[in-house]
Formats: structure tokens, sequence, C-alpha cells
């Protein structure tokens, strides 16, 4: 049984339907890719499977269990993280404040400073500055603190809306090798990406989004090799 299964989801803004039946699955422990161009649906997916947006339509299993009309919060708890789209860090708390919220419906002090001593391991930069205020990250580095936080729930899947978007390619290849080492101790990740390139090169599978639908699946190595998604994403011609 996949960890997650997506059967013909349906959502919509009003009268404008973003994501028009899409199915996918992620099975435990892998890297899922949802690539596509601007509009495709990808963040109006990630923000229905974290509860923040109803489904018109479709069902959503998560960990055996139907998922569709659970809040956000019980969706936290039920095991699924999200690092938004934009980061969506606080500016005015500090590194460890924000690193706290991420772990907003745990009990646990001591796991919880485990934890947080955990996301300094993986990002020491993170750890040097943890009394400073999140605001005077620089971007890369305010993406690695959105990582961070996501993991304080200790999920069972974590969700990566562009972890990548306005990085420096230094920073994009630093992001792109912790969600491989991220991998590689077990995690289970939905990472949603324009950079088609890095995404497929680390993903076990992938789905090519259009205008609200999954054009295209395959194993990462498949797309990346795919005619057609080497014209559209990876700029070949
Ligand atoms: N709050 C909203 N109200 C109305 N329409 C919306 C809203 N959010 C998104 N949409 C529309 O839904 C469609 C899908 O948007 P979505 O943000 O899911 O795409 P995306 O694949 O994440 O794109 P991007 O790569 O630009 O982030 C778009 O046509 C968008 O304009
Ligand atoms: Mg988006």
């Amino acid at each position: 049984m996949p960890l997650l299964e997506v059967e013909d989801l349906r959502v919509a803004y009003g009268k404008i339907e973003a994501v028009k039946g899409i199915s996918f699955t992620v099975e435990a422990g892998q890297v899922v890719t949802l690539i596509g161009t601007n509009g495709a649906g990808k963040t109006t997916t990630l923000r229905t499977l974290s509860g923040l947006l109803k489904p018109l339509a479709g069902k959503i299993t998560f960990d055996g269990e139907v998922i569709n009309d659970i809040g956000a919060h019980k969706i936290v708890a039920k095991g699924i993280a999200h690092s938004p789209e934009g980061r969506r860090i606080f500016p005015r708390l500090t590194i460890t404040e924000n690193l706290q919220l991420g772990a907003f419906l745990r009990k646990d002090a001591a796991g919880i400073q485990e934890d947080i001593e955990r996301a300094y391991t993986l990002f020491p930069i993170l750890g040097e500055r943890r009394s400073q205020a999140a605001g005077t990250l620089s971007g890369g580095e305010q993406q690695m603190l959105a990582m961070g936080r996501a993991l304080m729930s200790r999920p069972k899947l974590l969700m990566l809306d562009e972890p990548s978007m306005g990085l420096s390619p230094i920073m994009m290849q630093k992001i792109m090798e912790t969600i491989t080492e991220l991998k590689s101790q077990g995690t289970t990740i939905l990472l949603v990406e324009q950079n088609a390139q890095a995404a497929l090169s680390l993903a076990d599978h992938g789905h090519v989004m259009e205008i609200g639908t999954i054009a295209l699946s395959g194993t990462g190595q498949e797309l990346m090799h795919d005619e057609s998604v080497r014209k559209a994403y990876l700029g070949e011609d």
C-alpha cells in the first residue's frame, strides 16, 4: 500500500478548476516530483494535501486513511509536513523560535530539543545564527529554515514547494544535496519544482503537470530522457 494515494483529485477556486482530476501515488521512502510550468496546479495540489484547500472531488488516502475532509492541523498530526512556496518563515522570530513553531503539536520537550539540534547538524549555518531574527537570513538560508521547520513535526511525508526558487546555482545545489541526504535517511518526499533537471535527477518518480492535469508520468530517469520533456522543460530544442 502506498503511503500517499491521490485519486482523481479535482480542486477549484470558485468556478475556476485549477486541478482537473489527477492521480498519483507516493511509496514510503520515495522521492516523487511534480514538475510543470507556471499555473499548472502544483501548489494547489500541495495545499489540498495539507488540508488548506478542500477538494471538489476525488480521494486522498494517507497512511491507510482517507484525509479529504480533515483540517490542516490534523493532517500535520497524521504526518504530512509542508514547506510552502515562498518559504513563509517568521522574519522577526529567531531561527530557534521558527523551528520550535514547526513542532507546535508536540509536547515532548526533550525530543523537540533533539530535533532542533538535528536541524543544526543538517544546516550548520542555522545553528551558528540560531539567536538571530530569521529575516536576516539570505534566501537560501531561509529555504533551509523552512525545510528544517517542516521536519520538526517528524513527518512521514515531507512536501517541498519549489525549494530552489530564486536561489543562486550554488545554493540550489546545496538544497538539492540536502534533499538527497534526507532521502538517504529514509525521508519520503513530494517535491514540486520548476527546475526539472534537478528534480528529476534525484526523484524515483515524476509527473509532468500541465494546466491542471498530469500530462506524462515516469521514473525520474525516463522523464529526464523523454524528448518532449527535454524540449519543454530542460531548455533543449
Ligand atoms: N487563490 C487563488 N484564487 C484563484 N485562482 C488561483 C488561486 N491560486 C491559484 N489560482 C490559479 O490556479 C491555477 C494553478 O495555480 P498553482 O499556484 O497551483 O500553480 P503552480 O503549478 O503552483 O504554478 P507556479 O509554478 O507558478 O507556482 C492558476 O491558474 C492560478 O492562477
Ligand atoms: Mg506554485
